[in-house]
């Protein structure tokens, strides 16, 4: 069942490369064709909302920046559980996008229902066919991680940021008329499989980097942009599948208070692959060195690094898409320092594969 993998998870984490090549199968023929948004009409759409829930909230955030780095609309991304409780101005103007692996996730069901009453098009993405968010939305689209068993969301996750870097591509081309980067980027997205292969083949160099972590109460992930976002979803598979506190900053706001934490000896995971802030997120992280944290470094392959013991490198891809490798690198260490712990990481205490009750 575990095909030959100690866990679920780690099988999942093997099984990536594969799933996101059927995931770009399914949805880039014919130039983006996605003939299951035929009947999505744009030409009213004046905002767009993305709506979901832990790790498929994150992926919601990415989707965010890219569609905002692509078309000039407001674009939100809020956890389903506030999105029900927060007058949120929705109308027939509006496009509500719903990620959810299990399509099942009680806060993203009752916020698409939400959005129908107030007359809003509905597209869901969800790993589940026949989901009851497939069943009520206006459009799905379907990634295609096949089951994900191990509580902790691997497969599925990247799957989502494959797809719905896919959608921001098609939004901005119907909304556009014509991304310039859009061929570029089918190109990029098309280096994934082989990216998370061999960021998969760096798992031992993650499991040593983990030691690090065994006895510590307390991570610190940090990041800009792009990074900001990979940093938080590290966060999360850390302490579900560890039980260590991680927390997740923007690098830039260390100072602001944050940086009180570190002390000798403190971990600090630092992402440094976006190269317009990369170099200031250096210089954050050098401030946690001076005060004896130690760093482990995830880097595009042109960053300078000197002078960083633990240091990672990302295959060279878009910046736009690092955090695809990236998130891998991430999942690896969450395992190993849950293996090392002796966790059950399939089954995190307190943790339900899906959250059907609010
Ligand atoms: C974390 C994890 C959860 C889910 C969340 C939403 O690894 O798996 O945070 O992402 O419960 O679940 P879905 O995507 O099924 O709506």
């Amino acid at each position: 069942q575990k095909g030959g993998y100690d866990t679920f998870m780690q099988k999942e984490m093997h099984e990536q490369p594969y799933v996101i090549k059927e995931t770009l199968r399914a949805h880039i023929e014919n130039n983006l064709a996605m003939p299951e948004l035929s009947g999505l009409d744009v030409s009213k759409i004046n905002q767009i909302y993305y709506v979901a829930c832990g790790t498929a909230y994150h992926a919601s955030l990415y989707a965010q920046y890219l569609l905002r780095t692509w078309i000039d609309l407001p674009i939100y991304c809020i956890s389903a559980s506030e999105f029900r409780y927060g007058n949120y101005r929705i109308d027939e103007n509006t496009l509500c996008i719903f990620v959810s692996q299990s399509g099942e996730t009680a806060d993203t069901l009752a916020a698409l229902k939400l959005s129908k009453e107030n007359k809003a098009q509905t597209l869901s993405v969800t790993n589940v066919l026949g989901s009851s968010l497939a069943r009520l939305s206006d459009y799905v689209l379907y990634t295609c991680a096949g089951p994900e068993i191990a509580v902790a969301s691997t497969k599925a996750y990247t799957t989502q940021l494959v797809l719905l870097a896919c959608l921001c591509l098609k939004l901005a081309s119907l909304f556009n008329k014509g991304v310039v980067c859009k061929n570029h980027m089918i190109n990029q997205l098309k280096q994934m499989p082989d990216a998370v292969e061999q960021m998969l083949a760096q798992e031992e160099k993650m499991a040593e980097f983990a030691k690090l972590l065994t006895n510590q109460k307390d991570a610190y992930f940090i990041g800009r942009q792009l990074d900001y976002l990979s940093v938080l979803e590290g966060a999360l598979k850390l302490k579900e599948v560890s039980y260590v506190h991680a927390d997740a900053y923007m690098a830039g706001e260390l100072k602001h208070g944050p940086i009180a934490l570190i002390e000798k000896d403190t971990v600090v995971i630092a992402l440094a692959t976006q190269p317009s802030v990369a170099q200031k997120t250096i210089s954050n992280i050098l401030e946690t060195a001076a005060r004896g944290a130690k760093v482990i470094l995830i880097a595009s392959q042109s960053q300078n690094t000197e002078g960083f013991e633990y240091v990672i490198r990302i295959p060279d891809v878009d910046p736009l898409l690092s955090c695809i490798p990236a998130t891998v690198l991430l999942q690896e260490l969450a395992y190993y320092v849950a293996k090392e712990k002796g966790c059950d990481v399939d089954k995190p205490r307190n943790l339900a594969k899906s959250v059907t009750v609010e």
